[in-house]
């Protein structure tokens, strides 16, 4: 059984990826923005897994600092953990910084990812460590990886913001996943298809709110079916030599050009490093 730290699994995918792994009775940790929202957040996942092997702890994914904070208790608790999977995201409607100066969609989507796997990875290096980062195919749609954009209000769209970052998501996978190798850690990431979640309801703007969950309700996936490559690539032993692979419906299949591009993935994991004033790998 793996030790499974799990971002965002208080609402949408990740809770139902943590539901259907509690249930094959791996130990879960919930890393998420409230003590309140774990604690019923396990106490749901064990009435419905009959497990009793859940952990919380508290972080704003999009400040370093609280990451940072977090990551120490837990290596305080834990002497390894088998994954890490990097879910929790947000959709941001309005331009705005975060606490550490960075366009809030990138600091919670990309760097929330980054600085996670940063202050955690040591638990990582042990037998059959697993790093599975859930990114979107709305990546295929961002054409380049302009880092202006991380600090500065350049023509802010919701969705271009959101494309962006999780390009970052799948630019970061392949570069971790050349650099993790020399530890026997695998690097992953996904697309979950369009699935009916509170994700787009929760952004500011209430007409695009009322959008998504309009449609979203009309045509989206069940987390049922969009959690099944979080649990796959989280648990199964069919992945387990997997790595700087991109899956959907538990297949991996090609990304988008430029996430391939070596330069564009040293650049970000370079001005990633910068901006937290860390040397990662
Ligand atoms: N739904 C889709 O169609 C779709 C498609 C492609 C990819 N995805 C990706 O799937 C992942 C999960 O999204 P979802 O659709 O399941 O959305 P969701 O239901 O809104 O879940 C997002 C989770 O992330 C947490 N989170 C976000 N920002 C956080 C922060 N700063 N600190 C702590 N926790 C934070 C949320 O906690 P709070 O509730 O406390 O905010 C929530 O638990 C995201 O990475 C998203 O980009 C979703």
């Amino acid at each position: 059984m793996k030790t499974i730290l799990i971002t965002g699994a208080t609402s949408g995918l990740g809770f139902e990826a943590a539901k259907q792994l509690s249930k094959q009775q791996h130990e879960i940790i919930v890393l998420c923005r409230s003590k309140e929202n774990g604690e019923r957040t396990i106490s749901e996942l064990a009435a419905a897994s009959g497990n009793k092997k859940f952990h919380v702890y508290t972080a704003n994914l999009s400040s370093q600092k609280s990451i940072e904070q977090a990551s120490k208790q837990i290596k305080n608790d834990f002497g390894k953990i088998d994954v890490l999977l990097n879910n929790a995201g947000g959709v941001f409607s309005d331009f705005q910084l975060s606490e550490d100066g960075i366009e809030m969609t990138m600091a919670n989507n990309h760097f929330n990812y980054f600085w996670t796997t940063y202050y955690l990875f040591d638990l990582l290096k042990n037998e059959g460590g697993r790093i599975v980062n859930v990114a979107s195919d709305s990546h295929y749609r961002a054409k380049k990886m302009d880092v202006e954009t991380f600090y500065k209000n350049k023509s802010h769209f919701v969705l271009t913001a959101y494309e962006r970052s999780k390009l970052a998501n799948v630019l970061f996978t392949y570069s971790l996943a050349e650099k993790a190798k020399q530890y026997n850690i695998t690097v992953n990431a996904l697309h979950p298809g369009f699935v009916y979640t509170p994700i787009g309801g929760k952004t500011e703007n209430k007409f695009y709110a009322a959008v998504w969950n309009a449609f979203s309700k009309a045509f989206a996936l069940t987390v049922e079916k969009g959690a099944s490559s979080h649990v796959y690539l989280a648990g199964s032993q069919e992945v387990k030599d997997t790595t700087a692979s991109y899956f959907h419906n538990c297949k991996a299949k090609t990304s988008s050009c430029i996430s391939y591009d070596k330069d564009v993935q040293e650049n970000l994991w370079r001005e990633s490093e910068r901006v937290s004033g860390l040397k990662f790998l």
